[in-house]
């Protein structure tokens, strides 16, 4: 039986909140028995916080039966966990992650990995030097649409890549429907909008082709003390034309995402979540990703990689430590360019 407890009941708190719930009802070898949040408003389950992702739970939440506290390392002394699932701002997961595997405690880790890439590498450490389980969550890599995306590009279904956009946004309400503290709009706890939802796709592009050899970034601050809330960055690979764009401040304008992927024989697009794909010379379709849908949405499916892993005690292969830390090497590079108005090359 794996014992598990959340760490934050926030926003994405509440997604996975509601993920490991309908774990326990589907499987018999997990048991959800703590959830830690500072704010105790959020402990009493009254608080409203939404994300953009769909499934977030309702708005009121009866959270009696479980072990609840405000005190992260207190929780930790108390508990007998196998594992911690962190959905706290991203200063604070790798102080809260290496605190949980040197407990003996495997952790996944929302995205971004770290708020710097130093921080994330003494996770990346920690993880090898505790033997704990890490997994970082880039759903992308979860996602049926990406998925396909991975298997076309690999196997070169189409051809090769060409050229390719990647695009994320849409209006976030700061007031409304706030962050912790605001912590998502201050550039040293959150790292705006680059760090922390172009972040999807920045992984995404080193799973499918790579660290390029340079990247080059233009990026706007919208929200005061925040930074690259609106960016574009050109990564350099030299045999094929990468961008992505990002843009969190559009608005009134509902959030998106999608691609759009120019093959040597075919056109592939996502969008509204839906893929179509344009082949030279005929009609254009849509391919099956269902296929690649193991549960009704990615952010259960990449927590259930992760109980599996712990359970069956194999490797985590998908969103791994040394993932999350070269994605963060990547947007880091990204960030120094939009800063510095110079193309960067990422670090080793
Ligand atoms: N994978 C995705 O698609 C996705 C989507 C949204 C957010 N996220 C990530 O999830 C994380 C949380 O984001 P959010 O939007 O839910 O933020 P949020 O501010 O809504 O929630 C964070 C929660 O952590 C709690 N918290 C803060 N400090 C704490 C502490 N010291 N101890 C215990 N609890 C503490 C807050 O009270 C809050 O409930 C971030 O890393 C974010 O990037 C991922």
């Amino acid at each position: 039986m794996l014992k598990g407890a959340l760490i934050g009941i926030g926003r994405l708190g509440r997604v996975h909140y509601q993920d490991l719930i309908d774990f326990e009802k589907k499987r018999d070898d997990l048991k959800f028995v703590a959830i830690c949040d500072i704010d105790p408003a959020k402990l009493e389950g009254k608080h409203s916080a939404r994300s953009n992702v769909d499934n977030t739970a309702n708005d009121s939440l009866d959270l009696s039966r479980f072990n609840l506290y405000t005190d992260y390392d207190e929780m930790l002394e108390r508990e007998e966990l196998d594992f911690v699932v962190l959905a706290i701002p991203t200063d604070l997961h790798s102080p809260f992650a290496i605190k949980a595997m040197e407990k003996g405690v495997n952790v996944f880790s929302e995205k971004p990995m770290a708020h710097t890439a130093e921080a994330a590498r003494a996770m990346v450490e920690c993880a090898e030097r505790t033997g704990m389980k890490l997994q970082i969550g880039h759903v992308l890599r979860f996602w049926p649409e990406y998925i396909y995306l991975k298997e076309i590009t690999e196997n070169e279904t189409f051809g090769k890549t060409i050229s390719a956009h990647y695009w994320r946004g849409g209006y976030q309400d700061h007031v409304a429907n706030p962050s912790y503290e605001n912590w998502i709009i201050d550039k040293n706890r959150g790292g705006g909008g680059l760090f922390d939802q172009h972040v999807h796709d920045a992984d995404l592009i080193l799973w499918l082709y790579d660290m390029p050899k340079a990247v080059f970034t233009q990026g706007k601050e919208i929200f005061e003390q925040s930074a690259n809330d609106v960016m574009l960055t050109t990564y350099v690979y030299g045999d094929k034309v990468i961008t992505a764009r990002d843009d969190t401040a559009c608005k009134g304008y509902p959030f998106n995402y999608g691609y759009e992927v120019s093959f040597e024989k075919a056109m592939v697009r996502y969008e509204n979540n839906v893929v179509t794909v344009w082949p030279e010379h005929e009609k254009p379709y849509t391919p099956d990703t269902d296929k690649y849908r193991f549960y009704s949405h990615a952010y259960y499916t990449e927590l259930e990689y992760f109980m599996d892993a712990i359970k069956n005690d194999t490797k985590i292969e998908r969103a791994t430590p040394e993932q999350g830390y070269a994605t963060i090497r990547l947007v880091e590079a990204e960030a120094e360019s939009a800063a510095t108005a110079l193309p960067v090359v990422p670090k080793n």
